[in-house]
């Protein structure tokens, strides 16, 4: 919460906190996102999850507004994401020379912006920076979260890669692992995933922070990835670190998803989405 305070000032977005207290009532939650969905001065609002087990998250999360919905995590948005990843990741930017509001803007659901898993995003600029050619790519997503793990397979499809999903109910993960030319890790289990179990030359993103025992470190813990990174950084061509990789990109595209749901609120089309 803090980190993405402190950025959105950074770049000149007000932010607001809205602090409840834990025993809130699900009835007065809705209210305050009720109100936010009111205010014509807040473009993106952003539930922090996980929410108090009392609360009923996926009706909270139903209740923003789907143009204010930053997170993506709401299920119209999830619905255009699945429906729509290819068109939404190609969505053109915007031309620096004149900014006409455009007219299918609000008559289209495939053709206008929504705003999609800040994380996942990340995952996919990451990737995407490599300049590597995805189609036919074989990409295994290891976790299913709401959050992370659904919307990143999703986004891997739609750049035609072929997509495994491991969970943890999966036989033998390591022989999907073994094949992988993309890998996403997003488990949240400390250094789970093992250089061995990865195919030479594999590109590994690591999406998983954990805390690890460490007498050395001051706190007693330091925060590694759901990756053994310092031996898969020897087998992989590209690897990810934690702390410092996904955990700052997924603040970028919030910043990102923030700004295009203003602009969307006004008519005009979404800045470039990568590069
Ligand atoms: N960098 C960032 O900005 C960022 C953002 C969000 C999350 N994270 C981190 O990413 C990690 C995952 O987060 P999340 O919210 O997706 O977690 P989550 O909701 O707990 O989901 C974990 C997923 O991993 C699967 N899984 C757990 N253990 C497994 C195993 N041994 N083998 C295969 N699959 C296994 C689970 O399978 P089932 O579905 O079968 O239970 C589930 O789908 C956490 O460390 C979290 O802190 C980082």
């Amino acid at each position: 919460g803090k980190l993405k305070k402190k950025a959105a000032e950074e770049v000149g977005i007000k932010s607001y906190d809205v602090e409840l207290p834990a025993n809130v009532a699900q009835d007065e939650l809705l209210q305050v996102i009720s109100d936010l969905n009111a205010d014509e001065d807040i473009h993106a609002i952003l539930v922090q999850l996980p929410l108090p087990s009392h609360i009923n998250s996926d009706e909270v999360l139903a209740s923003i507004k789907p143009s204010k919905d930053v997170d993506g995590f709401g299920p119209m948005n999830v619905g255009r994401l699945c429906l729509y990843a290819k068109e939404l990741l190609a969505m053109p930017s915007s031309s620096p020379m004149g900014e006409s509001p455009s007219p299918s803007s609000s008559t289209s659901l495939a053709s206008s912006f929504c705003a999609m898993p800040c994380t996942a995003l990340g995952v996919i600029a990451m990737l995407q920076s490599l300049d590597m050619d995805f189609r036919g790519k074989s990409a295994v997503v290891v976790g299913r979260s709401r959050i992370v793990g659904m919307p990143v397979a999703i986004l891997l499809q739609a750049l035609d890669c072929t997509v495994t999903t491991i969970h943890s109910h999966t036989a033998n993960p390591q022989s999907y692992l073994s094949r992988a030319d993309i890998v996403v890790a997003a488990i949240g289990r400390p250094e789970f995933i093992q250089a061995e179990w990865l195919k030479p030359g594999a590109v590994v993103i690591d999406v998983g922070i954990n805390h690890k025992e460490d007498s050395t470190a001051k706190k007693g813990f330091k925060i590694v990835g759901d990756v053994d990174f310092e031996k898969a950084k020897h087998v992989s061509s590209s690897i990810s670190p934690v702390p410092g990789g996904v955990g700052p990109m997924t603040v970028a595209m919030l910043l990102k998803n923030t700004l295009n749901l203003a602009r969307a609120s006004i008519g005009l089309k979404p800045m470039e989405t990568f590069r």
